[in-house]
């Protein structure tokens, strides 16, 4: 076991809180470690379905399984005791009734200890946001770029460049947060869009390329320290982890090959006593 000090896991309500506030700093998270090095730092942590695609080589997010999801958020839950975790449900576990929507979202609650899950889809989904809310689910709404649509889209599509598509999005925000969704993502928005929404309703909006205008944002973890050789628009690169660790793997296959690596300090000599 080690020492490490439990602290109080930012709740739902705190989180809700905080609109109009401080921002709110969340990343995508798939694994142990990598949630140990976040969980102090960030506010909330999402499971995201976009794991198809950066841990698994998946072409889109709709390959996902719940099974999976499950898997990655047990892992995040183990690594973590402060952020809010929230695991996204994947495509076709959650579309087809409220009822089976709760079935699944249970077993993702149950089986990871995540606080709440994300659904994506605005007034299309309000019906099935207030019954898992209402049966004790917090739900965190997504609406502009939905990549489960993808194939409806015909593509990954930056959504309310034109006046004429504000109104559906508007009401898409004021459907979600009216449904009881504490907080929802504005994914691949036209800025002045995405500022209207954030007045307009009274939970916490989460950008992704959607400005700064948010009430917060979230960016995947993989992208913005560099181990996506071709991150969207809306990436910030912080660190530039990919040519760090293809230098790393040179210089080990190096060492390898000349017999530099294992040195004695990671070698294991006989015991003293052991020894003759
Ligand atoms: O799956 C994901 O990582 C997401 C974020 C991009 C918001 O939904």
């Amino acid at each position: 076991m080690s020492a490490e000090v439990k602290t109080a896991r930012v709740t739902v309500p705190q989180l809700r809180a905080r609109k109009g506030g401080e921002p709110i700093a969340c990343l995508t998270c798939y694994h142990a470690h990598t949630a140990r090095l976040l969980d102090p730092l960030v506010d909330l942590m999402l499971v995201g379905d976009s794991l198809g695609m950066v841990m698994h080589g998946m072409e889109n997010t709709l390959g996902v399984s719940l099974d999976l999801m499950i898997l990655h958020g047990k892992a995040v839950m183990r690594g973590s005791n402060h952020a809010l975790v929230v695991v996204d449900m994947p495509f076709g576990t959650y579309e087809e009734s409220p009822q089976i929507a709760f079935r699944n979202a249970a077993r993702v609650i149950q089986e990871t200890g995540c606080t709440a899950v994300k659904l994506e889809g605005g007034a299309r989904m309000a019906e099935t946001i207030r019954y898992l809310t209402l049966r004790g689910i917090p739900v965190m709404g997504h609406i502009g770029l939905t990549p489960q649509m993808i194939q409806v889209m015909g593509g990954f599509k930056t959504q309310g460049r034109t006046q004429a598509e504000w109104p559906a999005l508007e009401a898409d925000a004021a459907a979600v947060a009216e449904a009881g969704a504490f907080a929802v993502v504005l994914e691949g928005m036209a800025e002045p869009l995405a500022a209207k929404i954030t007045k307009q309703i009274a939970i916490p909006t989460i950008g992704i390329g959607a400005s700064a205008a948010c009430d917060g944002q979230i960016l995947v973890m993989e992208d913005m320290l560099g181990l996506n050789p071709s991150p969207p628009k809306f990436v910030r690169q912080y660190a530039n982890l990919g040519p760090d660790i293809a230098r790393a793997v040179r210089d080990y296959v190096a060492d390898v090959k000349a017999r530099r690596f294992p040195g004695a300090e990671n070698t294991y000599p006989m015991r003293k006593d052991a020894a003759e």
